[in-house]
C-alpha cells in the first residue's frame, strides 16, 4: 500500500492550507460571534476552483481526485470549519450528484456554474434539501410532496437546517411523488431559489459552525418543469444516499481538520506554557493525552485516505465513508475537549480558538447521518443478515 502523496496532491494541500490561514484566520472569531457568513472567503474559495474540485474540466470543475479533497477539506477546517462545511456541501452533496446522474443539458445548465461557483462576479453555489422537520435520520418519511401535473411537479413542503440555505442559488431537493411506493416513490428535483413560491425561512441560531448559512426553506405551489427531475421518476432517495456515501467522506475530513487544528494549537500551547517550573507538555498527564490526540487523529486521517481511495478506484464506499464519519467526527468531539483541558482556563475564552472548534465539532456528530445513522449503515453491511 503506498502512502505518498502526488505532487499535485501535495500543491492542492499546500494552496488550501495557505488559503486557510491567509484568508480564514483573520476575522475567524469575529465572524462566528456575528453568525456573519464568510462570503469573501468561499468567493476566493471558487475562484481557486476549490467549489467544483472532482467536476471534470468541460463543466468548470478542477478534476481532482477525492484524495485531494480531502487534504484541502482538513487543511480549511483546522482554521474554519464555517467556511469548510459550505465547500463540501457544494462539492459533494450538490455538484457530484449533478454530475453523475444529470442529463448534458442540466449539467450545461446548473452543475458548469455551480462548479464554477461564481456567475456574474457573485456567489453561485447551491443546496441540498433531504432533512424535514420531522423527517431527519428517518429520511424515507419525506412530507414534502412533489405532485405530478402534466409537463411539471406541484413542490409543497418545508425543508429544515439548510446548509447554504440563505445564499444558495440552486436547490436539489427531495420530495415524495407517490407515499404508497415508499423510498421509490421520492424524486430529486434541481429547484431555482427565486422561483415563485420558494421562501427562505429564518437562519438558524447554532451552538457551532455559527458562520455557517443555515435556513429552513418553505415551498408553497411550486412550479418545478419535469426537466428538472434528477434521473428516472423513484430515483430521488438512492440519489439522496449516493450524494451521502460521498458526502460523508467530506464531513468525515472536516471533522479531521477540527481535530488536528485543535491538536495542533494544544501542542503548541503545551510547549509555550510553564507551570511546576516547566513546560506542561513535560507532565505525563499532559503528554498522554498529546499522544492519544496524535493516535487517534492519525486513525481518523486514514480512514478519510481509505474512503477517498476507495471511491477513487471505483470501489464501494458507502460503508468505509460512514466507517470514516463515525470515527473522525467522534474523535473531533473528544479531541476538542481535550485541547480546551490542555489550555485550562484560556481554552474557555474564545482568543485561544479551542472552544471554538470544541462548538463546531458536534456538529459533524450530528449532520450528513447521525453517527447512530453511520453505526446503522455499518452495522447492515458487516451483519450477515
Ligand atoms: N446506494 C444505493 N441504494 C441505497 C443506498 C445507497 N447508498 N442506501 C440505501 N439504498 C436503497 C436501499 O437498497 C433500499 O432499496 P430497496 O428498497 O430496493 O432494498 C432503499 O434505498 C431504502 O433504503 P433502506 O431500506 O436502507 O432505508 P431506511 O429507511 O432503512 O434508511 C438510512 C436507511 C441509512 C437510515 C437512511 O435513511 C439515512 O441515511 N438516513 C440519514 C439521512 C441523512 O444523512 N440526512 C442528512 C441530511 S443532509 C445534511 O445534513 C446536509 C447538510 O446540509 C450539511
Amino acid at each position: 500500500m503506498l502512502f505518498d502523496f502526488t505532487e499535485e496532491q501535495q500543491m492542492i494541500r499546500k494552496a488550501a492550507k495557505d488559503f486557510a490561514v491567509n484568508e480564514c484566520l483573520p476575522g475567524v472569531i469575529e465572524r462566528d460571534e456575528r453568525q456573519q457568513f464568510p462570503y469573501d472567503q468561499v468567493k476566493k474559495l471558487a475562484s481557486l476552483g476549490f467549489m467544483g474540485m472532482m467536476v471534470d474540466p468541460k463543466y468548470g470543475g478542477a478534476g481532482l481526485d477525492t484524495v485531494s479533497y480531502v487534504l484541502a477539506m482538513e487543511e480549511i477546517s483546522k482554521i474554519d470549519a464555517s467556511v469548510s462545511v459550505c465547500m463540501s456541501v457544494n462539492n459533494s452533496l450538490v455538484c457530484w450528484g449533478l454530475e453523475q446522474y444529470c442529463t448534458e443539458e442540466q449539467k450545461q445548465k446548473y452543475l458548469a456554474p455551480l462548479a464554477r461557483g461564481i456567475v456574474n462576479d457573485k456567489l453561485f453555489i447551491g443546496a441540498f434539501l433531504l432533512s424535514e422537520p420531522e423527517a431527519g435520520s428517518d429520511a424515507t418519511s419525506q412530507r414534502t410532496t412533489a405532485i405530478e401535473m402534466g409537463d411539471h411537479y406541484l413542490l409543497n413542503g418545508t425543508k429544515n437546517w439548510i446548509t447554504n440555505g440563505g445564499t444558495a442559488s440552486v436547490y436539489i431537493v427531495m420530495a415524495q411523488t407517490d407515499a404508497k411506493k415508499g423510498s421509490k416513490g421520492i424524486n430529486a428535483l434541481i429547484v431555482e431559489k427565486n422561483w415563485p413560491g420558494v421562501t427562505v425561512g429564518s437562519k438558524e441560531n447554532k451552538m457551532g459552525i455559527r458562520a455557517s448559512d443555515t435556513h429552513s426553506i418553505i415551498f408553497e405551489n411550486v412550479k418545478v418543469p419535469k426537466e428538472n427531475r434528477i434521473g428516472e421518476d423513484g430515483f430521488g432517495f438512492v440519489f439522496a444516499m449516493k450524494a451521502l456515501a460521498g458526502g460523508r467522506i467530506g464531513i468525515a475530513a472536516q471533522a479531521l481538520g477540527i481535530a488536528a487544528g485543535a491538536y495542533e494549537l494544544a501542542l503548541k500551547y503545551s510547549q509555550e506554557r510553564y507551570a511546576f517550573g516547566k513546560p506542561i507538555n513535560m507532565h505525563q498527564a499532559i503528554q498522554f493525552k498529546l499522544a492519544d490526540m496524535a493516535t487517534r487523529i492519525d486513525a481518523s486521517r486514514l480512514l478519510c485516505l481509505k474512503a477517498a481511495w476507495d471511491k477513487d478506484n471505483n470501489q464501494d464506499y458507502s460503508v468505509s465513508s460512514s466507517m470514516a464519519k463515525v470515527f473522525s467526527s467522534e474523535t473531533a468531539m473528544w479531541a476538542t475537549v481535550e485541547a480546551v483541558q490542555i489550555h485550562g482556563g484560556y481554552g474557555y475564552v474564545k482568543e485561544y480558538h479551542v472552544e471554538r472548534l470544541m462548538r463546531d465539532a458536534k456538529i459533524t456528530q450530528i449532520y450528513e447521518g447521525t453517527s447512530e445513522v453511520q453505526r446503522m449503515v455499518i452495522s447492515r453491511a458487516v451483519i450477515d443478515h
